[in-house]
Order: structure tokens, then C-alpha cells, then sequence
């Protein structure tokens, strides 16, 4: 199903949860709603599933208005942040529930959770009590019971959350075979960046009810939109250079130049140049300027220096072959890839180049 959102809005007493979001997304997408707590990914999922009335803009499934639709109406499979399993049920009365409520005959409604329970691999427990399965295993019931009504939309909120690491993992992958194999259009929200990235075709960035940037996992880490899409995602998070770009030579607070890290041309009073740390080099033959290393950090497989420039410190991500301690406290040519260079305008956040 194709969805269309026009200039959505919610707002609770006078402060708004969401506001002008406008997105289109298509026919057996899977998308992720990504951004901090309270940023609006519930109420735009509950919006999208008719559990809250939209105060502003419209909704169209397939071309239909659907705004002012009821939920049990819309056709949306729901599962929520704490699966609502029934403790009392079995896993086979659970998954049957939606279509016991639509008194959908017998024989079907049997056949029906047959095939969601095997989609999700819960088949050998339809006798067993929710209390005796595993989180993982809760998780799968919970959206077996949300496919069994073939729901044209899959609605998640934070489906995830409550799994260990390694189960949620596993999860992720089952989750997206789930996905094609149903091949249900499907908005899934969280606040974890790499689940967004991992799972998601595209990733719907919220921050304070605002929709910052909606784009593939790519282009969001490569070419953010805002200074806040370019934090939000990349961990160690991307280095941030403050001061005044003159014709591409920034000047940081301590009079610090740092020469050509932004393009000739450009002049800017208030600029933040946003670094990821896979751009930096150092021992560059390139430099731009010169930096202090002031420590290294040894992360598994990756090492990364905590290099001084100025009054900023960065992270640079840099080879176990080039360095060793013996760099530490010494100064290095510093050097940046430009592909991973990013301006934007202090005040607004709003990305220059
Ligand atoms: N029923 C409500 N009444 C009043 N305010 C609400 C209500 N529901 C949500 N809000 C407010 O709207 C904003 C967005 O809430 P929402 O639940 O959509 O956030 P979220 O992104 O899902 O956060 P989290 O990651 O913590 O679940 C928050 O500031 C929240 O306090
Ligand atoms: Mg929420």
C-alpha cells in the first residue's frame, strides 16, 4: 500500500508532538521512524495507524483519504513497544484473536494462524502460554497476531526494545524476511541508529515533531540534512569545527586556520564544519593544518586518536599499521577528505555545503 502524508500535525494542549511532516511512502517499503524520546515517533505511528486523531494535514492509503478513518477500518496490523500478549491465552488463541473478534468461520481462522505462526517460526508452541516462551519468541506472537488479519500497513513501535542485544540482532534479520515474505508495506519505530540503518529501505529522521530528513541509510549518514542528522547518526558521533569560513579557510575561536577544509569561495560568520572521523588523516600529504595527538584508543578492531587542533578536539579513525604510542604528544600534519566534510550555518543548523 502507498501512503501518502500531507502536512501532518498534532499538537497536546498548545505544544505541538508532530508538525508539517510530509512524506510519501511506497507500496512494500520498510521504513524506520528514528529520533531521540519524545521526539514524536509514537504519536506519527498512531496517527499512521488511526489510535490518534491528526489535529492538522491528511493521510491517504492508495489515493483514499483516510484522515478521519477508525483504526479497526484502516487495515493496519499493529504491534506494540510491550507486545500485549494475553498471559491467559495460548499462543494459538492469541495469534487468533483479531479474526475471533471479525468472526472470521472456524476452519479459516485455523488455517490463518497456521500460516502466520509458521511465517514467524512459532509453530511448535501453539500450546504453550506466553509466560513460557522467550522474548524472542513473545516477540514473533506478537507479530503473527498483527499479520493475521493480512493488514495492508505493519505498524511497530520499539518492537525490539526489551530483547538482548544478540536476540535483537537475530530479530533485525528476521524481521526484514518477515517483511518480504509478506510483502506488507511496513513503518517500524525506534531509537536505535543502527537499527534504522540495518533494517530500514528508508529511515524518517524526527527531532522535536519535525521531520529532518527522510532518505535511504546512505544518504542520510553521507549527506545530511541538518547539523542535527549528521549528530544524530555515526558513532564516535562526527567532529564538530566552530568559527568563521573565509573564502574556504576556517578560523576557530583561538585563531587557529585551518586552510581549505571548506570549498574556495565560501565565506560564512557562524559555521559549524562537521568532520566524520574516517576523513581524518593524519601524517596527511595534504595537511591543512597542524594537530596534536593526544591519545589513542584501541576499539576492537579499530583504533582511533584523540587528536587536539586548536581549542577542538577530534576523533580520527586511523589504521593499526600507521600508528603506535610512540605518536602520541606529538604534532602531525592533519589532513581531511572532503567527501566527509560538511558546512552548516551555526545558528540554524541548516546545512550550507
Ligand atoms: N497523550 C498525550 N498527552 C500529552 N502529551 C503527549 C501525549 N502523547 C505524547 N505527548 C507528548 O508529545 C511528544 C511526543 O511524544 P511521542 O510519544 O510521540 O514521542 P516518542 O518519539 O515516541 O518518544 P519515545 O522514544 O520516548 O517513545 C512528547 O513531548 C510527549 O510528551
Ligand atoms: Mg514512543
Amino acid at each position: 500500500m502507498r501512503i501518502e502524508i500531507r502536512e501532518l500535525g498534532r499538537t497536546f494542549g498548545s505544544a505541538p508532538a508532530v508538525e508539517g511532516v510530509s512524506a510519501t511512502i511506497e507500496d512494500g517499503e520498510f521504513i524506520c521512524i528514528l529520533g531521540p524520546s519524545g521526539c514524536g515517533k509514537t504519536t506519527m505511528l498512531n496517527m499512521l495507524g488511526g489510535i490518534i486523531a491528526p489535529t492538522a494535514g491528511t493521510i491517504l492509503f492508495d489515493g483514499v483519504d483516510v484522515t478521519k478513518v477508525p483504526a479497526e477500518k484502516r487495515g493496519v496490523g499493529f504491534v506494540f513497544q510491550n507486545y500485549a500478549l494475553y498471559p491467559h491465552l495460548t499462543v494459538a488463541k492469541n495469534i487468533e484473536f483479531p479474526l475471533a473478534i471479525e468472526r472470521v468461520p472456524r476452519a479459516e481462522r485455523r488455517r490463518r494462524v497456521r500460516e502466520a505462526a509458521d511465517l514467524v517460526q512459532v509453530g511448535p508452541y501453539l500450546d504453550r502460554r506466553p509466560a513460557e516462551l522467550s522474548g524472542g519468541q513473545q516477540q514473533r506472537v506478537a507479530i503473527a497476531r498483527a499479520l493475521v488479519k493480512n493488514p495492508s500497513l505493519l505498524l511497530l513501535d520499539e518492537p525490539l526494545s526489551n530483547l538482548d542485544a544478540r536476540l535483537r540482532l537475530e530479530m533485525r534479520v528476521e524481521l526484514q524476511r518477515i517483511q518480504r515474505e509478506a510483502k506488507v508495506t511496513t513503518v517500524f519505530v525506534t531509537h536505535d541508529q543502527d537499527e534504522a540503518m540495518s533494517i530500514s529501505d528508508r529511515t524518517m529522521l524526527m527531532n522535536r515533531g519535525r521531520l529532518v530528513h527522510f532518505a535511504d541509510p546512505q544518504e542520510l549518514y553521507d549527506d545530511p540534512a541538518e547539523l542535527f542528522a549528521a549528530t544524530f547518526l555515526g558513532n564516535p558521533p562526527i567532529n564538530q569545527l566552530r568559527g568563521r569560513i573565509d573564502d574556504g579557510d576556517l578560523t576557530l575561536a583561538d585563531g587557529t586556520i585551518v586552510q581549505g577544509i571548506a570549498p574556495a569561495g565560501l565565506t560564512v560568520d557562524a559555521a559549524i564544519v562537521g568532520v566524520r572521523s574516517e576523513t581524518v588523516t593524519l601524517a596527511s600529504t595534504a595537511p591543512r593544518a597542524r594537530a596534536r595527538v593526544e591519545d589513542l584508543q584501541y576499539v576492537g578492531r579499530d583504533v582511533y586518536a584523540d587528536v587536539r587542533l586548536g581549542d577542538a578536539r577530534l576523533s580520527a579513525l586511523v589504521s593499526r599499521r600507521e600508528v603506535d604510542r610512540s605518536l602520541v604528544g606529538t604534532e602531525v600534519p592533519i589532513g581531511f577528505d572532503a567527501d566527509g566534510v560538511h558546512v552548516f550555518d551555526a545558528e540554524s543548523g541548516r546545512r550550507i555545503r
